[in-house]
């Protein structure tokens, strides 16, 4: 059955989950402020760089289920089902989220109400956000308790965004225990192609699911940490973390994904999660359960410094007036996203310190402009190459791994290599004659 349907915010999030659910069948009306982004998506383009999505977006709005709006008067006429889709960022001077748009979404629509509808909440929230707007939104809304609020956290990763909302390896439904509703009968609608498939959907309440989402990360972050702490103990002892990594990960209860020791985790999610967790259980009296994170936060940090420190090793000791070429702005290969991204703030320290930075990103060139101007931007890796008495591969594209000590011999003015996502062959390398150093490796 086709359900109407409006998405508040049309980031990543979002405006994968609107044109997904139009793929689905439903009928979507996508909502965001922002009326320059809108205008793209009409015209059925992608304003950031993700995989597949374009093609989905473009014929959900061919056959006429997807369109965009900025009111959100007609959002609360169209649709009687809502989701929230809005960024939760870090909050400035502090770990906690930065809730504002969520809360601007509530307190905009929820007066708007008129019909019996369903909100669910897909923004990666503190425990207990859900809870307090369910109350505000049954406060608000014209039709009271007939508006309900549920959480239905997001787990799509960038890159993999199309493919994780239509074949997630779970769905989670959080509903609250103290305003039964319909929330659980409407998602079962909405989500019964992936449901007839198969794809297990987990119901639980509120603060369980605002946690899973939070806990995933949580994990994810801890889990890359753990293997970089183990590249620092590798590099101490003359070990090889790769190998390491490929051993231990054999172990079906460890598994090998998520456990490529580098320059560490960035983006828009991992760095500020785990902070916004620690935040959250602080205030909720649990602080000590989560010291841990504050050491996993710290081992990722560790990795831009050490990467920076081995920068300044291989020009023999200064980066003044070094001439170092950078592979790689994204937080992570096939992403435009520049969000806390390692590579960069890698090349920004390098730079700062002297040196002068020439970086090449397959996508993020536009968004690492804006955030880092005064770095130099190449037109290909070749270019970033030229001159280079260093280049740091610092973000694992396809065409970086593929690049042999041949295609770049002749540009560069000394053969060295730092390989900060350990993405290349150490041997290839060496062999050629170059200097290779691979995080964590001998
Ligand atoms: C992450 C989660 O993986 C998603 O499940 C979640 O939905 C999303 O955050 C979110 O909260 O919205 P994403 O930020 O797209 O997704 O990126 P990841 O694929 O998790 O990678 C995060 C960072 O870790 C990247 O910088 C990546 O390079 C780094 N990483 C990843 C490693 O350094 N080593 C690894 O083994 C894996």
């Amino acid at each position: 059955m086709s359900c109407r349907i409006a998405v508040f915010g049309t980031g990543y999030l979002g405006a994968t989950h609107a044109a997904c659910m139009a793929a689905l069948g439903h009928e979507v009306l996508g909502v965001d402020v922002d009326v320059a982004k809108l205008a793209k998506l009409e015209a059925g383009e992608v304003p950031f760089f993700e995989p597949g999505l374009e093609g989905v977006l473009k014929s959900s709005l061919e056959s006429g289920r997807l369109r965009f709006t900025s009111s959100y008067e007609e959002a609360a006429d169209f649709a009687d089902i809502h989701f929230i889709g809005v960024g939760t960022p870090q909050r400035r001077g502090d770990f906690g989220a930065d809730l504002s748009h969520v809360d601007a979404v509530i307190e905009k629509l929820a007066p708007l109400i008129r019909k019996p509808s369903v909100i669910f909440g897909k923004s990666t929230v503190p425990v207990g956000t859900a809870r307090r707007l369910g109350r505000r939104v049954r406060e608000l809304a014209p039709v009271g308790e007939h508006a309900e609020v549920a959480w239905n956290p997001e787990f799509l990763r960038e890159g993999f965004a199309v493919q994780d909302t239509l074949h997630p390896d779970r769905l989670v439904l959080g509903l609250d225990p103290s305003a039964p509703g319909r929330a659980e009968e409407v998602a079962r609608e909405i989500y019964a192609k992936l449901i007839d498939e198969g794809i297990p959907f987990l119901v639980m309440d509120l603060a369980t699911a605002e946690l899973v989402k939070t806990a995933a990360n949580a994990f994810l972050a801890t889990k890359i940490s753990f293997i970089n702490a183990m590249a620092e103990v590798c590099e101490a002892a003359d070990a090889d973390v790769a190998v390491l990594a490929d051993a231990i990960g054999r172990d079906e209860r460890i598994g090998r994904r998520f456990l490529k020791a580098g320059v560490g985790f960035g983006g828009g999610c991992l760095p500020k999660d785990i902070r916004a967790f620690m935040s959250r259980a602080g205030e909720l009296g649990a602080d000590q359960a989560l010291t841990f994170l504050r050491e996993v936060d710290n081992i990722n940090m560790r990795r831009r410094s050490r990467m920076v420190e081995m920068t300044r090793e291989f020009v023999e000791g200064r980066l003044l007036g070094a001439r170092v070429a950078v592979l790689g702005a994204a937080f992570k290969p096939d992403s435009d996203d520049v969000r806390d991204s390692p590579a960069l703030n890698i090349a920004g320290q390098i730079q700062l310190q002297g040196a002068s930075v020439s970086v090449f990103d397959p996508k993020a060139m536009e968004n690492s402009k804006k955030i880092f101007p005064t770095l130099t931007y190449a037109e290909s890796a070749i270019a970033a190459c030229t001159g280079a008495d260093v280049i740091l591969v610092l973000t694992e594209w396809a065409e970086f791994r593929k690049l042999l000590p041949g295609d770049l011999e002749d540009v560069v003015r000394r053969t060295k290599i730092i390989d900060g996502r350990n993405c290349l062959d150490a041997r290839t390398w060496r062999d050629a004659g170059w200097d290779y150093w691979g995080m964590g490796r001998r």
